[in-house]
């Protein structure tokens, strides 16, 4: 889980931003909010899906904008956009992705298994000077630098447009801000303590891809209660669906949910209405149609704020 701030702050901001057409209108609103220009990476797949990228425009300080899901081709598409930036004498490319992947292997838990974070991580670094990136999974690695081998990196949070987007819609005194696990407890304080609101925990035991089994905290009153879950990512959907199912037999009034990032399908979204789920609302640095929070404001005053 991501902290609001972190080490080795960057104290950048880009020239050009470089984006891709699946992310075109975030990245052009980064690129509004920080005064930089912004140009769209083209990628041509062959018929044997070898890719060819190609960067238009010279740029002192450019910065490859992508939300890196689905990554396995996307890892590609930017090592390469990264690669022309180098040719081109960039000394210091920054790699701006709101969703970073493999971030939850961060060891083996069984025998044989690759360690995806240390890999990946490993393998950005030998193409990019800093990294920028939204509540990215932090857990045993406690810093985003840390992921990088120490260059710079600013692992900024979703929970500040989370709590901007409560107070608008002038969010009652009736709710609870419940965390699936103890993994996400720094997302659930950074949105409970500003609005004043109780928060509590569950404990989570993970079973399988989609087989999770939550235990509530004893103590806390759920009948009538209006709960808020609180996650940095939902992807199959079986934590939030577990839980609210939970805390919905406890009597909770409404569930609504709040997510920085939104990874689940829309079969996955019909699962949700039925097992009683009002909302879900998610930052855009995926697009997805939970998308209701900009990303680009958050990245941009991540940045600004930087000394
Ligand atoms: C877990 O460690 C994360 O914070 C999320 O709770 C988890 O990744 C959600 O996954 P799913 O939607 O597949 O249950």
């Amino acid at each position: 889980m991501a902290s609001g701030s972190t080490e080795h702050k960057p104290a950048w901001t880009p020239d050009r931003i470089f984006g891709f057409a699946d992310s075109q209108v975030q990245g052009k609103a980064l690129a509004d909010l920080l005064g930089a220009s912004f140009e769209i990476v083209d990628v041509h797949y062959f018929p044997d899906s070898e890719c060819r990228v190609q960067l238009r425009g010279h740029a002192h300080r450019p910065a490859i904008y992508r939300p890196l899901h689905i990554p396995n081709a996307k890892l590609i598409e930017v090592i390469l956009a990264a690669s022309v930036l180098r040719d081109d004498g960039a000394k210091d490319i920054g790699l701006i992705a709101p969703y970073l992947p493999y971030m939850r292997q961060d060891i083996a838990f069984r025998p044989g298994e690759a360690v995806s974070q240390r890999v990946i991580g490993k393998l950005l670094a030998a193409h990019f000077d800093r990294f920028v990136s939204v509540d990215p999974h932090l857990h045993r690695t406690p810093t985003l630098d840390g992921v990088f081998g120490g260059k710079p990196s600013l692992a900024l949070t979703g929970a500040p447009a989370m709590v901007q987007h409560l107070r608008d819609r002038n969010v009652s005194d009736n709710v609870l801000i419940l965390g699936p696990d103890e993994e996400s407890e720094p997302i659930v304080k950074a949105v409970a303590a500003p609005l004043d609101l109780p928060w509590a925990l569950a404990k989570k035991v993970r079973k399988g891809d989609r087989d999770v089994q939550i235990a509530l905290p004893e103590d806390v009153p759920l009948n009538r209660r209006s709960v808020i879950i609180v996650d940095d990512v939902i992807s199959s959907g079986t934590t939030v669906i577990t839980l609210t199912r939970a805390v919905r037999d406890l009597g909770a009034k409404t569930v609504d949910v709040y997510t920085t990032h939104a990874l689940y399908d829309d079969r996955t979204a019909d699962s949700f209405s039925m097992a009683g789920i009002r909302r879900v609302v998610s930052c855009d640095g995926i697009p997805h149609r939970s998308n209701d929070m900009s990303v680009a404001k958050i990245i941009a005053d991540g940045l600004l704020a930087c000394p």
